[in-house]
């Protein structure tokens, strides 16, 4: 895949051309020749893989757009399953998003608060990803812009707040359990901040927590209906930086398919759905989406 092999090729004394200058020299990870022509061929590939999602995209007028966690990382912001996401460095951080743990267990919650306290997100700001999606609104081909983030950087960007669909909520909002209670995560993180470890609602003493969907809870019935009626309305539906492995936000992209949409998949690693894209484009995301979204 290019996101490995480019990294690799271009490290300094391991490039073609350090590899290429030493005549006779061994090379234990392979020939040189060899490398280099799999990296023309992936980089081939790539190149026809942007031309054939370019072309899908720029005959659309209708484009429904899910993105994940890989377009917020190019503004600082780790995913939690690619290959430097939090869960792959941190099996065990996946429990502090788990609901039942969240509730039960007050040592959960501090770890989770401190998490909060410290997310890059409070300071990244959105990236060229994120403004390919504003100009593609602006030119009125955008139908919907479903996220999976919490990061709220579509909506900084300045993306339409109409037309964006949170699908797991906002870290930027909080959330009392009990008597559902809800207002801005900032004076509550000052609370932590100043002391308290696991500060509770004020109102009525309940758990707090962000408004966002954890693991083992439900998701808004009326978020994920937006969300499938945007699906089989549009006529392409371009998933952006997701695993497409969490439901059922995945599940989007068959619904699309079956409503006769085109599939673009934008994404560093392979997806469940790649069979069925008309494209897959692994390439930066930041790199690729002002390309592929740009006026026709
Ligand atoms: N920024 C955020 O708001 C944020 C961050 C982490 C997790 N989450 C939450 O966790 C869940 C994780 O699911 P997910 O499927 O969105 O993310 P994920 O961690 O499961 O997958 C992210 C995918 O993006 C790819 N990727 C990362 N950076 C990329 C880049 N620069 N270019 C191309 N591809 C890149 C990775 O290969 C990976 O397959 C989501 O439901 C979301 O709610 C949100
Ligand atoms: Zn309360």
């Amino acid at each position: 895949m290019l996101f490995d092999v480019l990294p690799r090729l271009l490290a300094p004394g391991k490039g073609p051309r350090g590899r290429l200058g030493g005549m006779g020299s061994h090379d234990p990870a392979g020939e040189p020749a060899e490398q280099v022509a799999s990296v023309v061929d992936e980089v081939e590939e790539a190149a026809g893989e942007m031309d054939r999602a370019r072309r899908a995209l720029a005959g659309a007028t209708r484009v429904a757009v899910l993105t994940g966690a890989g377009i917020s990382t190019d503004s600082g912001i780790p995913d939690f399953r690619g290959p430097e996401g939090v869960w792959t460095r941190n099996p065990a951080a996946e429990r502090t998003s788990t609901l039942a743990v969240y509730l039960e267990d007050p040592e959960v919650r501090r770890q989770a608060w401190q998490n909060r306290l410290a997310s890059p997100a409070w300071d990244a700001t959105p990236n060229a990803g994120h403004r390919a999606l504003v100009a593609l609104e602006r030119q009125g081909r955008l139908l919907a812009l479903i996220t999976q983030n919490i990061d709220e950087l579509h909506q900084l960007a300045g993306s339409d707040r109409s037309l964006v669909i949170e699908l797991h909520g906002t870290m930027r909002r909080v959330v009392c359990w009990r008597c559902g209670a809800e207002g801005p995560m900032g004076p509550t993180l000052e609370r932590v901040r100043a002391g308290d470890p696991d500060p509770a609602c004020l109102r009525c003493g309940g758990i707090l927590k962000s408004a966002t969907i954890s693991f083992g809870q439900a998701l808004d019935p009326a978020t994920v209906s937006r969300a499938e009626e945007a699906a089989l309305g549009c006529d392409v539906f371009l998933a952006v930086g997701s695993s497409l492995s969490v439901y059922p936000a995945a599940g989007l992209v068959p619904l699309a398919k079956e409503g006769g949409a085109g599939l673009v998949i934008v994404n560093g690693e392979p997806t469940p759905y790649d069979d069925i894209a008309d494209a897959v484009v692994r390439v930066p995301i930041s790199a690729a989406l002002p390309g592929l979204l740009a006026a026709r």
